[in-house]
């Protein structure tokens, strides 16, 4: 029996390793962290990350050929295959601060499978990391010889949050970086046939070691880029009368752009793509390639303008001020289907509002007040930093400017404005003409997120702003 050990029970550790067990019985999966209170969640009936069709995978194989443990070294030295899913933050000090990659957490879980195995291991990196790392990583792998042998691979992961589990089951491909060598190749073919047991061989793409660690970067750059593209036309739209939903479909039929990816927003956020692109900045930097990442640093640039660009609309179209005002603020997660916060776009809008002084009140249907509030005391970058993820004490004054609500008619009670900023469907189906009769008028929204029918809105009576579209 192949025996699978995964190092880090996170979004894409705790998901990734249940879709394995489920397509490979035979194979035995466990996944450990030095979280126990996430590892507990992982046990228990409430998983620790809300993801559509998770719940169903892991109680299907959980205590099985599925399990969760903080017993870390054990685990580790018992498998042939250690995946390590850690988090690899951007660095928050020292050389790189605000752009590298942190590999901390990667470069002690690498330690530890050295000083722990006592057979030869497959090791792969399931975290994104910097493209080199590979080589980083052999080096500690073999800093305590016993005549073990640890071939490393890279196996990036391009699930997408909120649609993991479909994402997993049928992926657009899986990528295998391996050295090209025979014992490279041969532990290339041994992960090849995990995959193989449910992604057809023509998904399953093979290359060196540092195109894989690329690729993944590139991926994440190109789908910033995107949304960063649209958001750039969506200020010329406002700016023209142009409409941007019909420009994305317009540009979007063209086979080459195509349709995907390409919605107006009030920026992107996700723990993954100013990260990553940071990441890739820093690459290019550090390879003498300063227009490259010029280049690359723009789409982190412009979505930065999208986020200021909306507070600003809020705060001008009250007139130049939110002063004591309440605003509601529906959804704050990154995006729907997912009660991850991460880089989300809401914290950055909500920390505009509150320096105008706006009282607020936020609902989102799958995010806690208690993480709302730590989202809103927090420093940049410091989310992703597991000694930094005790919850801090708010300040006084965002206490006092800030509820969390568990209803959005409350949460729009006597507001004078309510910013969409998830595209949740229920914002979709609010009854608006009750939502408007419970307003302060002139009742106000803000759709960052193109849901609601503005013009039917504005038939009730209120003023609506949409990404992009003529006002
Ligand atoms: P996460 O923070 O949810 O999970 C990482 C886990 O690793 C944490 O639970 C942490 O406690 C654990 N950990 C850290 N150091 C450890 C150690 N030494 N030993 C044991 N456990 C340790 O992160 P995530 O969102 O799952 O992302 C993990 C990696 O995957 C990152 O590199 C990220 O860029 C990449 N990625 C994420 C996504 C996504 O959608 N979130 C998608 C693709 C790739
Ligand atoms: C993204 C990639 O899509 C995954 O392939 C990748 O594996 C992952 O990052 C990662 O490396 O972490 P994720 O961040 O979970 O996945 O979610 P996306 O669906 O890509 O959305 C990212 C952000 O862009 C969200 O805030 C979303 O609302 C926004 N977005 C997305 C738009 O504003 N417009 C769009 O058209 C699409």
């Amino acid at each position: 029996m192949v025996k699978i050990c995964c190092i880090g029970a996170g979004y894409v550790g705790g998901p990734t390793m249940a879709v394995i067990a489920f397509k490979c019985p035979e194979i035995e999966v466990v996944v450990v962290d030095i979280a126990a209170p996430r590892i507990n969640a992982w046990n228990s009936d409430h998983l620790p990350i809300y993801e559509p069709g998770l719940d169903d995978v892991v109680k299907q194989c959980r205590g099985k050929n599925l399990f969760f443990s903080t017993d870390v070294e054990k685990h580790v030295a018992e498998a042939d295959i250690v995946f390590v899913s850690v988090n690899t933050p951007t660095k928050t000090q020292g050389l790189g601060a605000g752009k590298a990659a942190d590999l901390t957490y990667w470069e002690s879980a690498a330690r530890m499978i050295a000083d722990v195995s006592k057979s030869d291991k497959i090791v792969v990196e399931k975290s994104t990391v910097p493209v080199k790392t590979a080589e980083a990583i052999e080096r500690i792998l073999t800093h305590n010889r016993k005549g073990i042998n640890f071939n490393i691979l890279s196996n990036p992961e391009f699930l997408a949050e909120g649609t993991a589990i479909a994402d997993l089951f049928n992926p657009d491909r899986v990528l295998i970086g391996g050295r090209e060598t025979p014992e490279g190749q041969k532990a290339i073919k041994a992960l090849k046939d995990v995959y193989a047991h449910w992604v057809p061989d023509d998904r399953i793409l093979c290359t060196n070691l540092w195109s894989a660690e690329l690729s993944k970067l590139a991926a994440n750059a190109f789908l910033a880029q995107r949304i960063s593209s649209v958001n750039a036309m969506s200020a010329l739209c406002e700016a023209t009368g142009a409409d941007v939903s019909q420009v994305s479909h317009s540009i979007g039929t063209d086979s080459r752009i195509g349709p995907k990816f390409l919605n107006a927003s009030v920026g992107f956020g996700g723990s993954c793509f100013q990260k990553d692109i940071l990441n890739l900045v820093y690459i290019c930097e550090c390879n003498g390639l300063p227009e490259v990442a010029n280049y690359w640093k723009q789409v982190i640039k412009v979505n930065d303008y999208q986020k200021t660009r909306f507070v600003n609309r809020v705060v001008s179209s009250m007139f130049n001020t939110v002063s004591g005002k309440k605003i509601a603020i529906l959804g704050f997660a990154f995006k729907k289907d997912t009660g991850d916060t991460r880089e989300t776009p809401a914290i950055d809008v909500c920390k505009g509002l509150l320096g105008d002084k706006a009282k607020l009140s936020i609902y989102d249907p799958q995010v806690t007040a208690e993480q709302i509030l730590r989202d809103l005391s927090m420093k940049k970058f410091d989310w992703d930093h597991p000694a930094h993820l005790q919850p801090s004490s708010p300040t006084t004054s965002t206490n006092k400017q800030v509820s969390v609500v568990w209803d959005a008619y409350e949460a729009i009670k006597d507001a004078h404005g309510i910013c969409i900023l998830t595209e949740w469907d229920e914002f979709k189906k609010l009854d608006y003409q009750k939502v408007y009769e419970n307003m302060q008028k002139p009742a106000f929204v803000f759709d960052g997120r193109n849901v609601v029918d503005a013009n039917k809105l504005r038939e009730i009576g209120f003023i609506v702003y949409s990404i992009g579209k003529p006002l």
